[in-house]
């Protein structure tokens, strides 16, 4: 009997992959996902606990299933409620206190275990499960099913980078590299399915390995050679972690001209008790290399405004080099303190009015550069990958090689192509653009 299996993400990429991963791992058992929680035999929430705010919508959330677990049970019915993801890890005896009715708490890294728990849980044992276990979750997984002809393909986990404010290395536990045969086979998988887009995850992507020594570059010109796979993009990176073969990368056909590379901030006394182990100036360095290998590459990064200690005169040193870079993309986020990070504990807290006025000026700046990029590409024809219909008759979705989204006047029958389009429209958030001339008369021999 088919069992109805619902699940919400938050948080980053690896969230998603992780949250695909698991439908794979409990297809076996019967359970199919479905778009609504109300009626559901398993809820599913994949947390994330970067900032205060994503770890308080767990909890509204839990109180509404709750009610749904509760009419459910009125009917004689069953619903295991289990939390997952980062707020799982960080906060999982917690959860079980202030949430009794939860069946299930597990961390990332416990998810081949999924069969087992689920079988525990279904016999009303509560399972709480925040370990890291010593083998790879990845060794024990079915190959995935893809959706559609872009994928998301995890091949590092884990952080010993330690930023003063992140908790990433707590939650997602050491740096771990996935073996790179089980990469290329995962790659080689989803391209019978149809994939052409792979977007290589990992908390510190360019610090995977492999088990002789080769580095994400490598990795990169082996997955260059798989025919089928058209593009490679890869988040997210440390800038210290940029190694000679990686920028050689840049240079490779199917790797997208577009690279993501936190910086969090352009002042270096902060980038010091942040612990990035990096200058602005080296940041600057590595940035106008890339350019030097791949003229149109695009940009995009993370900032954290507000940090402990943070002067409006190391607030102009961010905005300086925002100039400098000219991104075509970018987040920003206040800081915000977590439980059990150094930066915690550290003096120099920075107003929340001014974290505000900093965050409104940045924001402006990124701004005002992402609609300059976006327009500077209107009249250009680039090849998009055209990936599923919009709600619009007519219009396609897909994304241009520099990462926007964008809305493609094509047929249906173009779906998992890539296509010549022109662009015609930009604004902030997406570009418009047709299927070029020249193109639909090609597809159509
Ligand atoms: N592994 C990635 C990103 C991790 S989290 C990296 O190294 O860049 C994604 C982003 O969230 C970070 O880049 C940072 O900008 C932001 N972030 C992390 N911790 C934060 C905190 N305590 N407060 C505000 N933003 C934070
Ligand atoms: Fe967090 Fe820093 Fe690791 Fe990124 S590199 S996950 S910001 S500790
Ligand atoms: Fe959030 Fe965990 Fe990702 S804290 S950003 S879900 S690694």
């Amino acid at each position: 009997m088919t069992k109805k299996l619902y699940i919400k993400t938050w948080g980053c990429q690896m969230n998603e992959y992780d949250s695909r991963r698991m439908a794979d791992v409990l297809k076996p058992l019967g359970y199919e996902t479905v778009a609504e929680s109300g009626d559901a035999d398993m809820v599913i929430l994949n947390t994330c606990h970067i900032r205060e705010k994503a770890t308080d919508k767990v909890f509204s959330d839990l109180g509404r299933i709750r009610d749904d677990k509760a009419a459910k049970a009125e009917r004689g019915e069953k619903m295991i409620i289990a939390v997952a993801g980062c707020v799982a890890q960080a906060e999982g005896e917690f959860i079980a206190q202030r949430a009794p009715y939860v069946d299930m708490v597990f961390g990332p890294q416990t998810y081949h275990l999924l069969p087992e728990m689920v079988a525990k849980a279904d016999g009303t044992r509560r399972v709480i499960n925040t370990d890291f276990p010593p083998e790879s979750k990845f060794d024990y997984m079915p190959a995935p099913e893809a959706k559609g002809p872009t994928a998301f393909l995890s091949i590092q986990e884990g952080c010993d980078k330690f930023c003063t404010f992140c908790v990433v290395p707590y939650t997602r536990g050491a740096e771990y590299s996935r073996n790179m045969a089980a990469i290329i086979d995962e790659a080689k998988a989803l391209r019978d399915q149809g994939v052409k887009d792979v977007t290589l995850l990992g908390q510190n992507v360019n610090a995977w390995h492999g088990d002789k020594g080769e580095s994400l570059g490598d990795l990169l010109f082996a997955l260059n050679e798989i025919d089928g796979i058209e593009q490679l993009r890869y988040m997210t990176s440390h800038p210290r972690d940029m190694h000679d073969r990686l920028f050689e990368a840049h240079t490779l056909p199917k790797v997208m001209p577009f690279l993501h590379l936190p910086v969090q901030s352009g002042s270096d006394a902060i980038l010091k008790t942040m612990n990035r182990k990096h200058t602005a100036a080296a940041y600057i360095e590595t940035i106008e290399r890339l350019r030097a290998l791949r003229p149109d590459i695009a940009f995009s990064s993370d900032f954290i405004v507000g940090f402990p200690g943070e002067t409006d005169a190391h607030f102009e040193e961010t905005l300086a080099l925002v100039r400098r870079v000219n991104y075509a993309s970018a987040y920003f986020f206040k800081y915000s303190s977590r439980p059990g990070t150094p930066a915690a504990a550290m003096g120099g807290l920075v107003r929340e009015e001014v974290k505000t006025e900093r965050v409104h000026r940045l924001q402006e700046l990124l701004n005002q550069q992402r609609l300059d990029f976006n327009r500077s590409l209107i009249g250009k024809t680039l090849p998009i990958l055209i990936e599923n219909p919009t709600s619009h008759p007519g219009q396609m979705y897909g994304r241009t090689p520099y990462n926007q989204g964008i809305h493609v006047e094509a047929p249906v029958h173009l779906s998992g192509r890539i296509a010549l389009v022109d662009i015609q429209d930009a604004n902030l958030n997406s570009l418009k653009g047709t299927v070029s001339v020249a193109f639909e008369a090609l597809a159509a021999e």
